[in-house]
């Protein structure tokens, strides 16, 4: 195992922290206070190349592997974690399924202009009573002729508000059903499509994310991901990827928190020498350095397995739990490490510690990547 980065991760890294510094920290602060999107940056990153980096450049994409994509993630969210979740819905829960199980027609239609910074994606598995248990959605696709009527609604969809473009899960066999449950694009100008309430969040309040409503919604035949009775085998090969996305957002926060802690430490004196040189936050700077040190051995394995097209389930797991728990670990000792300074929003850790809550959350909780795992281990 090479347990360096290549000259094109590298490079990909570069390209992402200079685009960070110039485009994504002015000003992070203030969207963060406003819960405003920045759609120019987000645009911009696809028109500098930065975005669609794990796929085929006949989509649009980069060609890169999925440990570059990984790293974009990271970078972006060591500075912005709302950027960072809605870069990774984007191109890996809305995309993966159409480049996995859309036609050539579809992937050639739907994949360019959300990698070239001209539209954007989202991904609609979530209903009101389907959380956890994604095989309860209840939003239906009836078949009419050459076209499925779509009713229904989703819920917490990262980029709901501002997507273009939306991936959908329907029951085409109500009885059946999360056997029943299938996979669609759909346009969210098509009528009938319409965005319900835009959440006011504890964390990521940059990041929009909404309900979406559908309405007698024609979609055509053609926009069917793989075949019917799959969607919800396509929903969880999509949450292997989207983990590994949630997995670097995690690991991006812990990082950015973490400098700003270590920093802070060496200039800040108390009892007459820096925080550093004192032997308790040192030893815990020390044990969370070595966290992050894990994290992100465990983020890159379970990348490099799906570069490698290996199963990754179950690292993909593993990777989300232990990243976006360092992050929550890491954050919350940063805000403590600052005191004072660490609770006001000038030192931007408050907004990190707010910010990881939800890699806990979403995606999968915590506990659903205990059920994956330990699934695996008894079989
Ligand atoms: N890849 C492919 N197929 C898979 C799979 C995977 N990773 N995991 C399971 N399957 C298949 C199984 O093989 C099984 O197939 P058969 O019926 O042919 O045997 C089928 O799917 C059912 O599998 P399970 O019995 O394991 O399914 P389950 O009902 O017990 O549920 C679960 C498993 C892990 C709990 C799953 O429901 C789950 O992941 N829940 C969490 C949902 C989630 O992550 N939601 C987040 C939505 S996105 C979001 O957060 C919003 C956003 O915008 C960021």
């Amino acid at each position: 195992m090479d347990f360096n980065l290549t000259n094109e991760q590298l490079v990909i890294q570069k390209a992402m922290r200079d685009f960070v510094e110039k485009e994504i920290a002015p000003g992070v602060m203030e969207r963060d206070e406003k819960s405003e999107f920045p759609i120019e940056q987000f645009k911009a990153l696809g028109k500098c190349g930065l975005n669609g980096i794990q796929y085929p450049k006949e989509y649009g994409g980069q060609g890169g592997d999925y440990i570059s994509y990984a790293i974009a993630v990271e970078e972006l969210s060591k500075v912005d974690g709302s950027i960072g979740i809605a870069y990774s819905v984007n191109a890996s829960l809305y995309a993966f399924p159409i480049f996995k199980y859309g036609s050539e027609e579809i992937k050639k239609k739907y994949l360019p202009p959300v990698f070239n910074g001209t539209s954007i994606g989202a991904f609609g598995l979530t209903e009101p009573n389907a959380g956890s248990d994604a095989g309860g959605c209840v939003t239906i696709a009836k078949k009419e002729g050459d076209n499925y009527i779509l009713n229904g609604s989703k819920c917490f969809s990262t980029n709901g508000p501002l997507a273009d473009y939306y991936i959908v899960f329907a029951l085409t066999e109500p009885e059946k059903g999360a056997k029943g449950l299938s996979a669609f694009v759909i346009e969210t100008s098509w009528e009938g499509v319409s965005v319900g309430h835009i959440e006011d969040k504890m964390g990521i309040r940059s990041a929009k994310v909404s309900e979406m409503f559908l309405k007698d919604v024609k979609v055509p035949a053609s926009n069917l991901l793989g075949e019917e009775g799959q969607g919800f085998k396509i929903a969880m090969a999509t949450l292997d990827g989207g983990r590994i996305g949630v997995a670097a957002q995690g690991l991006g926060l812990a990082k950015g928190a973490f400098e700003i802690a270590r920093k802070y430490m060496m200039d800040r004196k108390q009892f007459g020498k820096p925080i550093c040189a004192q032997q308790y936050p040192a030893f815990k700077m020390a044990e969370l350095r070595t966290k992050i040190e894990y994290s992100e051995l465990l983020l890159y394995k379970a990348a490099q397995a799906e570069t490698e097209h290996k199963p990754y389930t179950i690292p993909a797991a593993m990777a989300k739990l232990t990243c976006t728990d360092t992050a929550m670990e890491v954050t919350t000792q940063a805000v403590q490490f600052l005191g004072g300074n660490g609770y006001m929003k000038d030192y931007h850790v408050e907004r990190m510690m707010r910010d990881a809550k939800i890699t806990q959350i979403y995606e999968g909780t915590n506990e659903i990547q205990k059920l994956i795992i330990s699934g695996s281990l008894f079989r």
